[in-house]
């Protein structure tokens, strides 16, 4: 299958922020997305459900801990697309619940780092994987959902959840967007993080005030942003304060 239009990569996308990501990206004429999962048989059955709704999205396992998973995946994408224009790097997993994630000095190096192998470390490597095809092509939009909880300046206000592992793996995914950027300086590939705000999905849970289309809202601003517009960026939710406003690191 070959397209025109602009194709999107969404990691972790059957359902949550990346399901809403994905939504409001695939009905926009110029964009062709493509959700992916962990479990192939959960983006073939929200592709399905999508398809109901009048949504054409083409789908994909993709794991993003696991380098083969990707190396497929980047098989796959260059031989039925040939191109991937925008990145949005939403995959991640959160262990704050954990008694031990209740504090910095009981975190357990274990869960530090399956937590980093999946939203930092993943999230570079689907960067490394897909900025060649989109120097090849001299455009490329790339968003990394991160969180507030992750802007240095608020971690000694804000302490709650304490959450090390998550904190400390999206201050990495952080790090990694202004590093990209430098190195991406003066090209037109856009990387940017941002904090979609407190959200209901399985990670958010039911008391989070935004819904996913709100938190889906600055992703997609940052994922179709005009040739130009800001590079290494930390953007907060846009709902909240009603525009793009740049976060503290
Ligand atoms: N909800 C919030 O309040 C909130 C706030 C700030 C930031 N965020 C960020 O928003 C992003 C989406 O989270 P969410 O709230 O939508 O939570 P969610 O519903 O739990 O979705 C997380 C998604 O990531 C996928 N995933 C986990 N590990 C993966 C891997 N190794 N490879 C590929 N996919 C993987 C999950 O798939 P499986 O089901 O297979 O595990 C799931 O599809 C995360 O990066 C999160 O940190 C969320």
């Amino acid at each position: 299958m070959t397209t025109n239009r602009k194709v999107a990569v969404i990691t972790g996308s059957y359902k949550g922020l990346g399901l809403a990501i994905a939504r409001e990206l695939a009905q926009q004429d110029d964009i062709w997305v493509i959700i992916t999962s962990r479990k192939e048989t959960d983006c073939q059955a929200t592709e399905q459900k999508l398809k109901a709704e009048g949504i054409e999205v083409d789908c994909h396992q993709l794991d993003v801990s696991d380098a083969e998973s990707v190396t497929r995946f980047m098989e796959w994408v260059n031989s039925a697309y040939g191109r991937v224009d925008i990145l949005v790097n939403n995959a991640g997993v959160s262990n704050a619940d954990l008694p031990t994630e209740a504090s910095i000095l009981t975190a357990k190096a274990e869960t530090m780092l399956d937590t980093f192998k999946i939203n930092t470390v993943g999230a570079l490597r689907m960067c490394q994987a897909v900025i060649p095809l989109m120097q090849q092509r001299g455009y490329g939009r790339i968003v990394n959902v991160s969180t507030e909880m992750a802007s240095l300046q608020q971690i000694p206000q804000d302490f709650y959840p304490p959450a090390p592992s998550y904190r400390m793996s999206k201050v990495g995914l952080n790090a990694m967007t202004a590093m990209l950027a430098k190195e991406l300086k003066d090209t037109n590939i856009l990387i940017n993080s941002y904090s979609p705000g407190w959200t209901k999905t399985d990670m958010g849970g039911d008391d989070a005030p935004y819904t996913v289309k709100e938190g889906a809202e600055t992703a997609v601003y940052l994922a179709t942003l005009p040739d130009g517009s800001s590079q290494g960026g930390f953007f907060a939710e846009m709902r909240k304060f009603g525009g793009a406003v740049v976060l503290p690191w």
